[in-house]
Protein backbone atom coordinates (compact mmCIF):
# COMPACT_ATOMS: atom_id res chain seq x y z
CA UNK A 1 0.00 0.00 0.00
CA UNK A 2 1.32 4.16 -0.38
CA UNK A 3 1.69 7.00 1.63
CA UNK A 4 1.62 10.06 -0.15
CA UNK A 5 3.83 12.80 1.41
CA UNK A 6 4.50 16.13 0.38
CA UNK A 7 8.17 17.52 0.29
CA UNK A 8 8.75 21.33 1.68
CA UNK A 9 9.05 22.16 -2.73
CA UNK A 10 5.24 20.88 -2.47
CA UNK A 11 6.36 17.62 -4.63
CA UNK A 12 3.82 15.05 -3.83
CA UNK A 13 5.50 11.56 -3.57
CA UNK A 14 3.82 8.36 -3.59
CA UNK A 15 5.86 5.71 -1.29
CA UNK A 16 4.92 1.93 -1.15
CA UNK A 17 4.52 1.76 2.55
CA UNK A 18 5.18 -1.32 4.78
CA UNK A 19 3.20 -2.73 7.54
CA UNK A 20 4.63 -2.71 11.08
CA UNK A 21 7.10 -0.21 9.97
CA UNK A 22 7.11 3.71 11.81
CA UNK A 23 6.02 6.41 9.33
CA UNK A 24 9.28 7.42 9.70
CA UNK A 25 11.57 4.67 8.77
CA UNK A 26 9.14 4.72 5.38
CA UNK A 27 9.71 8.83 4.69
CA UNK A 28 13.63 8.16 5.31
CA UNK A 29 14.14 5.13 3.31
CA UNK A 30 13.01 7.11 0.23
CA UNK A 31 15.22 9.45 1.45
CA UNK A 32 13.04 12.18 1.94
CA UNK A 33 13.96 12.58 5.99
CA UNK A 34 16.61 12.51 7.96
CA UNK A 35 15.09 10.65 11.45
CA UNK A 36 18.09 11.38 13.48
CA UNK A 37 17.05 10.33 16.63
CA UNK A 38 16.55 6.77 14.79
CA UNK A 39 13.24 7.30 16.33
CA UNK A 40 13.55 7.57 19.73
CA UNK A 41 11.24 11.14 19.56
CA UNK A 42 14.34 13.29 21.03
CA UNK A 43 15.40 15.03 17.48
CA UNK A 44 12.34 16.76 15.80
CA UNK A 45 13.60 16.03 12.50
CA UNK A 46 10.44 13.63 11.20
CA UNK A 47 7.81 16.31 11.99
CA UNK A 48 4.98 16.63 9.86
CA UNK A 49 2.04 17.82 8.81
CA UNK A 50 -0.61 14.92 8.62
CA UNK A 51 -3.93 16.13 6.07
CA UNK A 52 -6.98 16.74 8.55
CA UNK A 53 -8.66 13.99 7.65
CA UNK A 54 -6.09 11.82 8.69
CA UNK A 55 -5.45 12.84 11.78
CA UNK A 56 -8.43 11.64 14.26
CA UNK A 57 -7.30 8.39 12.79
CA UNK A 58 -4.14 8.43 14.28
CA UNK A 59 -3.57 7.49 18.07
CA UNK A 60 -2.96 11.19 20.60
CA UNK A 61 0.61 12.34 20.49
CA UNK A 62 2.12 11.01 23.59
CA UNK A 63 3.64 13.25 26.31
CA UNK A 64 7.47 12.45 25.02
CA UNK A 65 5.77 13.45 21.20
CA UNK A 66 4.72 16.58 22.72
CA UNK A 67 7.81 17.54 24.64
CA UNK A 68 10.11 16.82 21.00
CA UNK A 69 7.55 18.93 19.52
CA UNK A 70 8.29 21.87 21.94
CA UNK A 71 11.62 22.25 21.06
CA UNK A 72 10.97 22.89 17.10
CA UNK A 73 9.14 26.01 15.54
CA UNK A 74 5.72 26.00 13.48
CA UNK A 75 4.09 23.14 15.46
CA UNK A 76 0.42 23.23 15.08
CA UNK A 77 -2.55 21.23 15.68
CA UNK A 78 -1.75 18.75 12.68
CA UNK A 79 1.29 18.16 13.48
CA UNK A 80 3.10 14.80 14.62
CA UNK A 81 6.71 13.38 14.67
CA UNK A 82 6.54 10.45 12.01
CA UNK A 83 8.49 7.85 13.89
CA UNK A 84 5.78 7.77 16.55
CA UNK A 85 3.24 6.98 13.85
CA UNK A 86 3.33 2.94 13.34
CA UNK A 87 2.14 2.31 9.75
CA UNK A 88 -0.37 -0.42 9.30
CA UNK A 89 -2.75 -1.35 6.11
CA UNK A 90 -5.49 0.96 8.15
CA UNK A 91 -2.94 3.99 7.20
CA UNK A 92 -3.57 2.96 3.37
CA UNK A 93 -3.33 6.10 1.58
CA UNK A 94 -2.58 8.59 4.20
CA UNK A 95 -1.15 12.17 3.45
CA UNK A 96 1.12 14.35 5.27
CA UNK A 97 3.20 17.21 4.86
CA UNK A 98 7.23 17.28 5.61
CA UNK A 99 8.38 20.31 7.87
CA UNK A 100 11.98 19.90 8.01
CA UNK A 101 13.51 21.62 10.40
CA UNK A 102 15.38 24.14 8.83
CA UNK A 103 11.89 25.77 6.74
FE1 LIG B 1 13.88 11.72 15.93
FE2 LIG B 1 11.38 11.17 15.19
S1 LIG B 1 13.20 10.48 14.29
S2 LIG B 1 12.03 12.40 16.82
Amino acid sequence: SFIFVEDAAGTEHRLDAVEGWRVMEIVRDHGLMDGMCGGACECATCHVEVEASWLDRLPPRSDDEEAALDTVPDVGARSRLACQILYSDALAGLRLKLVPPDA
